[in-house]
This record gives C-alpha cells, sequence and structure tokens, in this order.
C-alpha cells in the first residue's frame, strides 16, 4: 500500500510573538520544519506535501533535499483541518494512507512513525491517531475514550471541561488517514471558541459514519513535544542536544560537561574525540578522529582532519584544517582558509582566505589574508600581511621554507621565494628571490656617551632656571 505524508505548517505562530513564522526559528541552529520533514524522509513515502502559509520561499530554502517535497498554500491560517484541506490538490488520484504531521514537533523519531503506520495496516483502520502520556501541564487535544476504551473524539484543551483537562492521554498532532476518508474534512464545522476548523472533529465524524477509528499511545512525551512557546524551543533545544550528544558518546566520543556543549544536528565527530565544556559545533561541522577540542571553542562550517588540537578560545568559520595540526589559543580562522597538516597556529593569530602549507608555524600575534604560503614556513611573532590597499585585495604569495623576522609587513601583491630570509622589522614592498635576504629596516646608529651628555644639560638648565626665579 502506498504512502503519503503531509505536514501543517501554514499557522501563525502567535505564542511565539515573532513576525517569523514559527516553522522558521531555528532549533539547535537548524530551522524547526526541518527535523520532521527529514524524519519523514526516513520512511518509504511516495509523496510529501508541506503545508505553508507565507513567506513559502524561505520556508522551501529552510530544507534539504527538497527535490523530494511538494509545497502547497494555505490562503489564511483557519485551523488544522482547513490546512489539510489545501494540500487535497496534491493528493488527487492518490490510493494510500496519508500520513499526517505537525511541523513544530521536531523530536518525533523516525522508528515511532513507522510502528504506528505499521498499527494503523495491521488493524485496517479508516483512522488512526498517535497519543501519548503528558506528565505536565499542557496545551494538548485531550483523547476521549468509551468505558470499552475506544476512542470517541479529541478534545482540545480550550474547550475540555474541568474532569476532560484532568485526562492524561494527548493528541500528538499524528494521524494515519486513509484516503477514503479525506472527505470528512469538509464536514468539519468552525469551532465555537476560535472559530477555527479543527482537524482532530474528525476523529467523531468517521466513528459516527461506521469508520474504524484506533488511538495508538506510543513513544515518550519528549519526543512529543510541540513547540508553541520561544520557552518550549529552548526546552526542545536541550533535548535535542542531549540526544545528539548521547549518540555521539555512544559511537566513542567523549565529553568533559556534556550539558555545557552546543552542537547542531549536522556535525560529525570521530571516534576517541575530547571535547571540553562550552564547545559550539555549528552548521555542518566535521571532526575527525583522536581531536582534542579545549574549552570556549566555536567552529562553524568546519572539516577537522584527525588528531588536530583547537586550544581555548578560538573561532574557526567555513574553513579546512587538516591533520596533527594545532590552532590557538585565541586564534581566528576567518573563511575559506585551509589549514595544512601539521601546521601550528599559536595564539592572537588572525588567518583570512588563506593556504597555509604542513609544517608551517604562525605563533604568535600575526595577520595572514589572502597568502598561500608554502610548506615548513617560519612567520614571526608580529607578521602582518598588508592585502587591502583601500580598493581592492592582493595575494602575499610566502614559498616553502621561508623565514619571516618577527614585526614585518609584507605589502601585498608581493612573493617570498622559496627559501628565502626577510629580517625582523621588515617593510617588504618588493619579491624577495629564492634563498635571498630581504632587509628593508633603517640602519642602527650608536652615539656614544650620548646618555651622559644629555643628563648634564638637563642638570644645568634646571640650575638656571632655579637662579631665575631667585632674583
Ligand atoms: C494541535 C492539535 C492538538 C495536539 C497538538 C499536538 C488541533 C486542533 N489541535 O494543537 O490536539 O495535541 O497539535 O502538538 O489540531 N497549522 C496550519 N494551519 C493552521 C493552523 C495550524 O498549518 O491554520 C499547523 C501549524 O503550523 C502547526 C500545526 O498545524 O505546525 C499544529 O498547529 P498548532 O496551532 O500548533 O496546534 P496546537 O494548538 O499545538
Ligand atoms: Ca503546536
Amino acid at each position: 500500500m502506498s504512502k503519503a505524508g503531509v505536514v501543517l505548517a501554514a499557522g501563525l505562530g502567535t505564542r511565539m510573538k515573532s513576525s517569523l513564522p514559527k516553522v522558521l526559528h531555528l532549533l539547535n541552529g537548524t530551522p524547526l520544519l526541518r527535523y520532521i520533514v527529514n524524519t519523514l524522509y526516513e520512511l518509504r513515502l511516495q509523496k510529501i506535501i508541506v503545508v505553508t502559509g507565507e513567506r513559502q520561499k524561505e520556508i522551501k530554502e529552510s530544507l534539504t533535499d527538497t527535490g523530494r517535497v511538494s509545497f502547497v498554500r494555505q490562503k489564511d491560517a483557519r485551523g488544522t483541518a482547513d490546512a489539510l484541506s489545501a494540500a487535497i490538490s496534491s493528493l488527487r488520484g492518490f490510493k494510500g494512507t496519508i500520513l499526517v504531521v505537525n511541523g513544530d514537533t521536531p523530536l518525533i523519531t523516525g522508528e515511532t512513525l513507522k510502528r504506528f503506520l505499521k498499527k494503523h495496516k495491521r488493524n485496517r483502520n479508516d483512522i488512526s491517531v498517535l497519543s501519548f502520556i503528558a506528565k505536565e501541564q499542557n496545551s494538548y487535544g485531550r483523547i476521549l475514550r468509551d468505558r470499552g476504551g475506544r476512542i470517541i473524539s479529541i478534545i482540545e484543551e480550550r474547550n475540555a471541561t474541568a474532569s476532560e483537562k484532568m485526562i492524561k492521554e494527548v493528541n500528538s498532532g499524528v494521524y494515519a488517514i486513509e484516503h477514503g476518508s479525506l472527505h470528512f474534512l469538509k464536514e468539519i464545522k468552525p469551532n465555537k471558541v476560535k472559530g477555527e476548523y479543527y482537524l482532530t472533529d474528525i476523529v467523531e465524524i468517521a466513528l459516527n459514519k461506521g469508520k474504524k477509528v484506533e488511538s495508538y499511545c506510543i513513544g515518550s512525551e519528549e519526543e512529543f513535544m510541540g513547540i508553541n512557546t520561544r520557552k518550549e524551543l529552548e526546552k526542545a533545544g536541550q533535548l535535542m542536544r542531549q540526544r545528539i550528544v548521547e549518540r555521539f558518546m555512544n559511537t566513542g566520543v567523549s565529553f568533559i560537561d556534556a550539558g555545557s556543549v552546543f552542537i547542531s544536528t549536522d556535525t560529525e565527530i570521530g571516534k576517541e574525540t575530547l571535547i571540553y565544556p562550552n564547545v559550539h559545533l555549528e552548521g555542518r561541522t566535521k571532526i575527525g578522529k583522536g581531536c582534542i577540542i579545549y574549552p570556549n571553542v566555536r567552529l562553524l562550517d568546519t572539516l577537522i582532519g584527525d588528531s588536530v588540537v583547537i586550544k581555548d578560545c578560538t573561532l574557526i568559520e567555513s574553513s579546512v584544517v587538516n591533520d596533527r595540526a594545532s590552532i590557538g589559543p585565541f586564534a581566528h580562522i576567518r573563511p575559506e582558509s585551509k589549514i595544512d597538516a601539521g601546521v601550528r597556529i599559536g595564539n592572537f593569530v588572525e588567518v583570512k582566505k588563506s593556504v597555509i602549507g604542513s609544517g608551517t608555524k604562525a605563533m604568535h600575534l600575526t595577520y595572514l589574508g589572502d597568502a598561500v604560503i608554502g610548506k615548513d614556513v617560519n612567520i614571526g611573532a608580529g607578521t602582518i600581511t598588508c592585502n587591502y590597499d583601500g580598493y581592492t585585495k592582493h595575494t602575499t604569495a610566502i614559498e616553502d621554507n621561508v623565514f619571516i623576522g618577527s614585526d614585518s609587513q609584507l605589502i601585498a601583491p608581493v612573493t617570498i621565494g622559496k627559501g628565502a630570509y626577510v629580517g625582523a622589522g621588515s617593510t617588504i614592498t618588493k619579491n624577495v628571490p629564492q634563498k635571498a635576504l630581504a632587509l628593508s629596516r633603517a640602519e642602527q646608529k650608536i652615539l656614544e656617551g650620548w646618555a651622559i651628555r644629555k643628563k648634564s644639560k638637563a642638570k644645568s638648565q634646571k640650575l638656571k632656571e632655579k637662579k631665575k626665579k631667585q632674583r
């Protein structure tokens, strides 16, 4: 039997108090909607339809792999039943089961959905509802059952009586609906309190028409957490991070304080890597095996090889760091940099859009921008590539085995040839040939006894002034 998925994501998200559509809010650095859509990718669905409201383009862009998804617009957010109705035109001719999920439930797992669909199919239901037990006070729809334990209806919290509110079994917002029962959507009347069309009402309507409806209480409360407020967004972020960190610990990654780290969903980390507290791994970051990431490091969209050490308070953005390199403390590697194997970048070094060849060292107080640096180069403390003339950026090329003395400025465009030396304190404006020494500082002068002469001059000056006053 074929299956389709529909994600309801057109709600206004009023409770977020935001102009941004709710499903675009970031959860652990990833747009909210992407989670449930990625989970649907794990299931074998013939088609996936996402119902959006305004700003469909941005919503589309917030997802990956959108070739597998079709998007429909719900004109006005008139409730969950109205949202599903908007998807019907895309389901024309489709015969099978429609899995309906909310766009604001990011923690649902593929396994739970698979279990649910199996139960739905095995029992040949017309409609199945996925429910769970909520321990805490909540705003979920309550599952009403008869004495025999069969579901009768779902009642929204705002419509529930005091005793109905006591019911712990609640609606997850996940439904399996056979295509033959979709037409019941037309019979749903606007809710008396809110005036919205509630999808939950389909249960009672279908039952009245003699259809088979069941509710399955599976999965955990955490998994079905719906994000309606910023408080819930923050809490779901914590749960998501806990999940991610546990997954890594199971695959051989160590954490000193797992609760203090932030790891995006798309991050990968190799075995035997050790992560210190307060580390942020964002975007599509990939760390190899046996690395050490010290406290307060932030890596964004960065590829780190094996056995790399990133020392305290370092920021690396959209760059590549190869095996056995050591970066930091207090280093800033800006986008499009490539740091090769065994390179050592030390404290207060900024690298921008540069290639640093293997074995090269830049240990202290340096700016390397738009530079192409070869192997085994020594960059002395305080070296600056002057890459910007006020209009455009220029390249500095430093070939293999070069030695740049401390406090040198390399005025780009400029090339320092293989094995050349630049004397400390030089301002290099012309290319330096291979194996040469370039020196541009003024020659040192020695004035013997100068300090003594200066002192006696000052003394006699003071005496003169004293006499002047006495007169
Ligand atoms: C809904 C259920 C509730 C359930 C809970 C689970 C209804 C009436 N209530 O409540 O029983 O316990 O989910 O989390 O269905 N949406 C649209 N268009 C609309 C309105 C909503 O696409 O016009 C989308 C939203 O973007 C959201 C989802 O539907 O992703 C659920 O809407 P929301 O307003 O969050 O419903 P809840 O009050 O959480
Ligand atoms: Ca919700």
